[in-house]
Protein backbone atom coordinates (compact mmCIF):
# COMPACT_ATOMS: atom_id res chain seq x y z
CA UNK A 1 0.00 0.00 0.00
CA UNK A 2 1.18 3.22 -1.10
CA UNK A 3 1.08 5.40 1.68
CA UNK A 4 -0.07 9.25 1.47
CA UNK A 5 2.93 11.56 1.66
CA UNK A 6 2.43 15.83 2.19
CA UNK A 7 4.61 17.07 -0.11
CA UNK A 8 5.73 20.67 -0.73
CA UNK A 9 6.85 21.40 -3.81
CA UNK A 10 8.08 25.33 -4.56
CA UNK A 11 7.55 27.39 -7.90
CA UNK A 12 4.61 25.09 -8.45
CA UNK A 13 2.93 27.17 -10.59
CA UNK A 14 5.55 27.31 -13.17
CA UNK A 15 5.81 25.00 -16.51
CA UNK A 16 7.75 22.40 -14.56
CA UNK A 17 6.58 22.56 -11.51
CA UNK A 18 2.92 22.10 -12.53
CA UNK A 19 3.36 19.18 -14.21
CA UNK A 20 5.20 17.74 -11.23
CA UNK A 21 2.44 18.84 -8.59
CA UNK A 22 -0.20 16.47 -11.18
CA UNK A 23 2.03 13.68 -11.11
CA UNK A 24 2.04 13.79 -7.34
CA UNK A 25 -1.96 13.94 -6.55
CA UNK A 26 -1.94 11.33 -9.83
CA UNK A 27 0.44 9.30 -7.05
CA UNK A 28 -2.24 10.19 -4.39
CA UNK A 29 -0.13 12.45 -2.46
CA UNK A 30 -1.05 16.14 -0.82
CA UNK A 31 0.82 18.88 -2.86
CA UNK A 32 1.34 21.90 -0.99
CA UNK A 33 2.48 24.11 -4.00
CA UNK A 34 4.09 27.51 -3.71
CA UNK A 35 5.30 30.64 -5.96
CA UNK A 36 5.37 33.70 -6.04
CA UNK A 37 4.04 33.81 -9.48
CA UNK A 38 7.14 35.50 -10.75
CA UNK A 39 7.39 33.43 -13.98
CA UNK A 40 4.36 31.21 -12.70
CA UNK A 41 0.65 31.19 -12.93
CA UNK A 42 -2.56 30.23 -11.21
CA UNK A 43 -3.68 28.99 -14.93
CA UNK A 44 -0.97 26.76 -14.55
CA UNK A 45 -2.24 24.47 -11.99
CA UNK A 46 -6.38 25.56 -12.25
CA UNK A 47 -6.94 22.34 -12.93
CA UNK A 48 -6.10 21.43 -9.55
CA UNK A 49 -7.65 23.97 -7.81
CA UNK A 50 -10.88 21.50 -6.67
CA UNK A 51 -8.60 18.90 -5.72
CA UNK A 52 -8.57 18.93 -1.69
CA UNK A 53 -5.13 17.15 -1.93
CA UNK A 54 -4.12 20.13 -3.51
CA UNK A 55 -3.01 23.53 -1.88
CA UNK A 56 -1.94 27.01 -3.09
CA UNK A 57 0.23 29.39 -1.35
CA UNK A 58 1.72 32.85 -2.75
CA UNK A 59 4.95 32.90 -0.96
CA UNK A 60 8.37 33.93 -1.92
CA UNK A 61 11.05 31.34 -1.19
CA UNK A 62 13.87 33.78 -0.07
CA UNK A 63 11.57 34.45 2.94
CA UNK A 64 11.13 31.26 5.54
CA UNK A 65 7.97 28.86 5.41
CA UNK A 66 7.25 26.53 8.33
CA UNK A 67 5.13 23.60 7.22
CA UNK A 68 4.96 20.22 8.07
CA UNK A 69 5.93 17.95 4.94
CA UNK A 70 7.46 14.60 4.36
CA UNK A 71 9.23 15.34 0.89
CA UNK A 72 10.37 19.03 -0.51
CA UNK A 73 10.86 19.51 -4.47
CA UNK A 74 12.80 22.84 -4.81
CA UNK A 75 12.09 24.19 -8.04
CA UNK A 76 11.72 28.13 -7.62
CA UNK A 77 13.80 30.11 -10.00
CA UNK A 78 13.11 31.55 -13.35
CA UNK A 79 14.99 29.13 -15.50
CA UNK A 80 14.67 31.29 -19.24
CA UNK A 81 17.78 34.19 -20.14
CA UNK A 82 15.02 37.13 -20.52
CA UNK A 83 13.07 35.94 -17.05
CA UNK A 84 16.26 35.37 -14.36
CA UNK A 85 18.47 38.59 -16.30
CA UNK A 86 15.49 40.87 -15.64
CA UNK A 87 16.39 40.98 -11.84
CA UNK A 88 19.25 39.47 -11.52
CA UNK A 89 19.90 39.92 -7.85
CA UNK A 90 16.62 38.32 -7.13
CA UNK A 91 17.51 35.45 -9.08
CA UNK A 92 20.38 34.77 -7.35
CA UNK A 93 18.70 35.59 -3.95
CA UNK A 94 16.41 33.03 -5.14
CA UNK A 95 18.74 30.18 -4.98
CA UNK A 96 20.66 31.34 -2.82
CA UNK A 97 18.31 32.17 -0.05
CA UNK A 98 15.55 30.08 -1.20
CA UNK A 99 18.05 27.03 -0.77
CA UNK A 100 19.17 28.11 2.74
CA UNK A 101 15.30 28.27 3.67
CA UNK A 102 14.10 25.21 1.93
CA UNK A 103 16.63 23.03 3.24
CA UNK A 104 16.40 24.90 7.06
CA UNK A 105 13.13 23.34 6.88
CA UNK A 106 13.88 19.76 5.34
CA UNK A 107 16.48 19.70 8.52
CA UNK A 108 13.41 20.84 11.07
CA UNK A 109 10.86 18.20 9.80
CA UNK A 110 13.81 15.81 8.74
CA UNK A 111 11.99 16.03 5.07
CA UNK A 112 13.51 14.45 2.13
CA UNK A 113 14.87 17.02 -0.19
CA UNK A 114 15.24 17.86 -3.96
CA UNK A 115 17.17 20.25 -6.06
CA UNK A 116 16.29 21.74 -9.39
CA UNK A 117 19.50 22.25 -10.65
CA UNK A 118 20.82 22.43 -14.18
CA UNK A 119 23.33 21.71 -16.85
CA UNK A 120 23.82 25.23 -16.71
CA UNK A 121 26.41 24.27 -14.07
CA UNK A 122 28.72 23.16 -16.35
CA UNK A 123 28.65 27.02 -18.42
CA UNK A 124 30.14 26.39 -22.15
CA UNK A 125 31.37 22.75 -21.63
CA UNK A 126 34.74 21.73 -22.77
CA UNK A 127 33.64 17.89 -22.21
CA UNK A 128 31.26 16.78 -24.22
CA UNK A 129 28.52 14.95 -23.54
CA UNK A 130 28.32 15.94 -19.80
CA UNK A 131 29.12 13.88 -16.98
CA UNK A 132 27.90 14.58 -13.43
CA UNK A 133 31.76 14.91 -12.36
CA UNK A 134 32.40 17.56 -14.86
CA UNK A 135 33.43 20.66 -13.05
CA UNK A 136 32.17 22.96 -15.74
CA UNK A 137 33.13 26.07 -17.51
CA UNK A 138 31.30 29.25 -16.09
CA UNK A 139 31.78 33.10 -16.54
CA UNK A 140 31.24 34.25 -12.87
CA UNK A 141 31.08 37.88 -14.08
CA UNK A 142 28.80 37.33 -17.03
CA UNK A 143 25.27 37.76 -17.24
CA UNK A 144 24.52 34.55 -17.19
CA UNK A 145 26.22 34.03 -13.79
CA UNK A 146 22.72 35.18 -11.57
CA UNK A 147 21.71 32.09 -12.76
CA UNK A 148 24.50 29.49 -13.35
CA UNK A 149 26.48 30.67 -10.04
CA UNK A 150 23.20 30.27 -8.22
CA UNK A 151 22.62 27.22 -8.67
CA UNK A 152 26.04 26.43 -8.33
CA UNK A 153 26.07 27.86 -4.91
CA UNK A 154 22.81 26.18 -3.69
CA UNK A 155 24.49 23.01 -4.75
CA UNK A 156 26.85 23.56 -2.54
CA UNK A 157 24.46 24.31 0.08
CA UNK A 158 22.98 21.00 -0.95
CA UNK A 159 25.82 19.08 0.02
CA UNK A 160 27.00 20.84 2.41
CA UNK A 161 24.32 20.31 4.75
CA UNK A 162 24.12 16.35 3.62
CA UNK A 163 27.43 16.33 5.18
CA UNK A 164 27.09 18.76 8.44
CA UNK A 165 23.58 18.06 9.13
CA UNK A 166 22.76 14.11 7.53
CA UNK A 167 20.40 15.98 5.72
CA UNK A 168 18.61 13.45 2.44
CA UNK A 169 19.36 14.91 -0.54
CA UNK A 170 18.72 14.08 -4.08
CA UNK A 171 19.98 16.99 -6.45
CA UNK A 172 18.74 16.69 -10.18
CA UNK A 173 20.61 18.29 -13.20
CA UNK A 174 17.97 19.31 -15.48
CA UNK A 175 18.96 19.74 -19.31
CA UNK A 176 16.31 21.47 -21.77
CA UNK A 177 13.10 20.74 -21.20
CA UNK A 178 9.58 21.21 -22.85
CA UNK A 179 6.14 20.95 -23.19
CA UNK A 180 2.70 22.13 -22.97
CA UNK A 181 2.70 25.15 -20.14
CA UNK A 182 6.24 26.60 -21.25
CA UNK A 183 5.70 30.18 -21.34
CA UNK A 184 5.15 31.64 -24.95
CA UNK A 185 7.35 34.59 -25.03
CA UNK A 186 10.36 33.69 -22.84
CA UNK A 187 13.23 33.36 -25.56
CA UNK A 188 13.33 29.91 -24.70
CA UNK A 189 13.95 28.08 -28.04
CA UNK A 190 11.29 25.27 -28.25
CA UNK A 191 8.27 27.66 -27.73
CA UNK A 192 9.84 31.03 -29.75
CA UNK A 193 10.22 28.61 -32.82
CA UNK A 194 6.54 26.83 -31.71
CA UNK A 195 5.17 30.98 -31.48
CA UNK A 196 6.72 32.43 -34.12
CA UNK A 197 5.81 29.31 -36.91
CA UNK A 198 2.20 28.97 -35.49
CA UNK A 199 2.32 33.26 -36.37
CA UNK A 200 3.76 32.67 -39.79
CA UNK A 201 6.25 34.93 -38.66
CA UNK A 202 10.23 34.62 -39.24
CA UNK A 203 11.95 31.92 -37.12
CA UNK A 204 14.88 33.55 -35.20
CA UNK A 205 18.06 31.56 -35.20
CA UNK A 206 20.60 32.64 -33.10
CA UNK A 207 24.01 32.38 -34.51
CA UNK A 208 24.41 29.82 -37.83
CA UNK A 209 22.06 27.26 -36.04
CA UNK A 210 24.62 24.62 -36.20
CA UNK A 211 24.87 24.91 -32.06
CA UNK A 212 23.14 21.80 -30.43
CA UNK A 213 20.86 21.35 -28.02
CA UNK A 214 19.00 17.97 -26.71
CA UNK A 215 15.26 17.95 -25.81
CA UNK A 216 13.80 16.57 -22.94
CA UNK A 217 9.83 16.00 -22.87
CA UNK A 218 8.11 17.06 -19.67
CA UNK A 219 6.78 13.88 -19.10
CA UNK A 220 9.97 11.81 -18.74
CA UNK A 221 11.82 14.56 -16.92
CA UNK A 222 9.02 14.24 -13.82
CA UNK A 223 9.31 10.57 -13.83
CA UNK A 224 13.09 11.04 -13.87
CA UNK A 225 12.28 13.49 -10.13
CA UNK A 226 9.48 10.48 -9.25
CA UNK A 227 12.19 8.44 -9.44
CA UNK A 228 15.19 10.02 -7.72
CA UNK A 229 13.24 11.05 -4.95
CA UNK A 230 12.56 7.53 -4.59
CA UNK A 231 15.78 5.90 -3.98
CA UNK A 232 17.46 4.95 -1.21
CA UNK A 233 19.06 7.53 1.15
CA UNK A 234 22.76 7.11 0.09
CA UNK A 235 21.50 8.46 -4.08
CA UNK A 236 22.10 11.89 -3.50
CA UNK A 237 23.23 13.23 -7.56
CA UNK A 238 24.01 15.07 -8.80
CA UNK A 239 22.38 13.40 -11.56
CA UNK A 240 22.03 14.38 -15.04
CA UNK A 241 18.22 14.29 -16.26
CA UNK A 242 17.68 15.25 -19.85
CA UNK A 243 17.26 13.82 -23.59
CA UNK A 244 20.94 12.58 -24.89
CA UNK A 245 19.27 12.42 -28.40
CA UNK A 246 21.42 15.75 -30.52
CA UNK A 247 19.98 18.47 -32.81
CA UNK A 248 20.84 21.10 -34.56
CA UNK A 249 18.71 24.50 -33.69
CA UNK A 250 18.34 24.50 -37.02
CA UNK A 251 17.13 20.98 -37.08
CA UNK A 252 14.53 21.64 -34.63
CA UNK A 253 13.41 24.98 -36.40
CA UNK A 254 13.06 22.74 -39.64
CA UNK A 255 11.09 19.81 -37.44
CA UNK A 256 8.52 22.71 -35.85
CA UNK A 257 8.14 24.50 -39.48
CA UNK A 258 7.52 20.42 -40.85
CA UNK A 259 4.76 19.71 -37.97
CA UNK A 260 3.25 22.95 -37.68
CA UNK A 261 2.88 23.29 -42.08
CA UNK A 262 3.92 26.73 -41.33
CA UNK A 263 5.60 29.29 -44.44
CA UNK A 264 7.85 30.76 -41.58
CA UNK A 265 11.19 31.64 -42.93
CA UNK A 266 14.38 30.90 -41.36
CA UNK A 267 16.11 34.13 -39.92
CA UNK A 268 19.68 34.36 -38.59
CA UNK A 269 20.84 36.82 -35.47
CA UNK A 270 23.80 37.25 -33.93
CA UNK A 271 25.00 34.63 -30.77
CA UNK A 272 24.57 36.53 -27.41
CA UNK A 273 26.78 36.40 -24.47
CA UNK A 274 28.33 32.90 -23.32
CA UNK A 275 25.65 30.96 -25.09
CA UNK A 276 26.83 27.36 -25.15
CA UNK A 277 26.98 25.51 -28.16
CA UNK A 278 26.90 22.25 -27.26
CA UNK A 279 25.07 20.63 -24.20
CA UNK A 280 24.27 17.17 -24.24
CA UNK A 281 23.77 15.27 -21.40
CA UNK A 282 25.02 11.81 -20.41
CA UNK A 283 22.42 10.10 -18.49
CA UNK A 284 24.62 6.75 -17.82
CA UNK A 285 24.19 7.35 -13.83
CA UNK A 286 20.46 7.56 -14.07
CA UNK A 287 20.06 4.75 -16.09
CA UNK A 288 22.17 3.11 -13.36
CA UNK A 289 20.55 4.53 -10.21
CA UNK A 290 16.99 5.24 -11.14
CA UNK A 291 16.51 2.69 -14.41
CA UNK A 292 15.30 5.97 -16.20
CA UNK A 293 15.57 6.90 -19.68
CA UNK A 294 13.63 9.16 -21.61
CA UNK A 295 10.69 7.52 -23.83
CA UNK A 296 9.10 10.39 -25.72
CA UNK A 297 10.65 11.11 -29.39
CA UNK A 298 11.33 14.78 -29.91
CA UNK A 299 8.68 14.71 -33.44
CA UNK A 300 5.86 13.41 -30.68
CA UNK A 301 7.12 15.76 -28.05
CA UNK A 302 6.77 18.46 -30.33
CA UNK A 303 3.04 17.62 -31.49
CA UNK A 304 1.58 17.50 -28.34
CA UNK A 305 3.72 20.87 -27.55
CA UNK A 306 2.90 22.54 -30.82
CA UNK A 307 -1.37 21.70 -30.17
CA UNK A 308 -0.86 23.10 -26.47
CA UNK A 309 0.27 26.60 -27.57
CA UNK A 310 -2.27 26.77 -30.82
CA UNK A 311 -4.87 26.36 -28.55
CA UNK A 312 -3.62 28.79 -26.06
CA UNK A 313 -2.71 31.65 -29.06
CA UNK A 314 -6.55 30.89 -30.27
CA UNK A 315 -7.38 31.61 -26.77
CA UNK A 316 -5.65 34.73 -26.43
CA UNK A 317 -6.84 36.18 -29.87
CA UNK A 318 -10.67 36.03 -28.75
CA UNK A 319 -9.12 37.48 -25.89
N1 LIG B 1 12.70 23.89 -18.05
C1 LIG B 1 13.97 23.57 -18.19
O1 LIG B 1 14.39 23.21 -19.29
C2 LIG B 1 14.91 23.60 -17.00
C3 LIG B 1 16.24 23.23 -17.23
C4 LIG B 1 17.12 23.26 -16.15
C5 LIG B 1 16.67 23.59 -14.89
N2 LIG B 1 15.38 23.94 -14.70
C6 LIG B 1 14.98 24.32 -13.33
O2 LIG B 1 13.72 23.79 -13.02
C7 LIG B 1 12.98 24.71 -12.20
C8 LIG B 1 11.64 25.01 -12.84
O3 LIG B 1 11.86 25.57 -14.13
P1 LIG B 1 10.66 25.90 -15.13
O4 LIG B 1 11.15 25.64 -16.49
O5 LIG B 1 9.42 25.24 -14.66
O6 LIG B 1 10.58 27.48 -14.98
P2 LIG B 1 9.34 28.40 -14.55
O7 LIG B 1 9.81 29.81 -14.65
O8 LIG B 1 8.13 28.03 -15.33
O9 LIG B 1 9.10 27.97 -13.05
C9 LIG B 1 9.74 28.56 -11.96
C10 LIG B 1 8.68 28.87 -10.93
O10 LIG B 1 9.31 29.43 -9.78
C11 LIG B 1 8.56 30.55 -9.36
N3 LIG B 1 9.46 31.44 -8.62
C12 LIG B 1 10.48 32.19 -9.09
N4 LIG B 1 11.08 32.85 -8.10
C13 LIG B 1 10.44 32.50 -6.96
C14 LIG B 1 10.58 32.86 -5.59
N5 LIG B 1 11.53 33.71 -5.19
N6 LIG B 1 9.72 32.32 -4.69
C15 LIG B 1 8.74 31.46 -5.09
N7 LIG B 1 8.55 31.09 -6.36
C16 LIG B 1 9.39 31.61 -7.28
C17 LIG B 1 8.01 31.17 -10.63
O11 LIG B 1 6.92 32.02 -10.44
C18 LIG B 1 7.66 29.91 -11.43
O12 LIG B 1 6.36 29.46 -11.14
C19 LIG B 1 13.87 25.94 -12.05
O13 LIG B 1 14.54 25.87 -10.82
C20 LIG B 1 14.84 25.82 -13.20
O14 LIG B 1 16.08 26.43 -12.88
C21 LIG B 1 14.49 23.96 -15.74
Amino acid sequence: MMLRKRVLVTGGAGFLGSHLCERLLALGHDVLCIDNFFTGTKDNVLALLDDHHFELLRHDVTFPLYVEVDEIYNLACPASPIHYQHDPVQTTKTSVHGAINMLGLAKRVKARIFQASTSEVYGDPHVHPQTEDYRGNVNPIGPRACYDEGKRCAETLFFDYYRQHKLRIKVARIFNTYGPRMHPNDGRVVSNFIVQALKGEPITIFGDGAQTRSFCYVDDLIEGFIRLMATDDEVTGPINLGNPGEFTIRQLAELVIAETGSKSKLVFKPLPQDDPLQRQPNITLAQKHLGWEPKVPLKDGLKRTIAYFDDLLSRMKAG
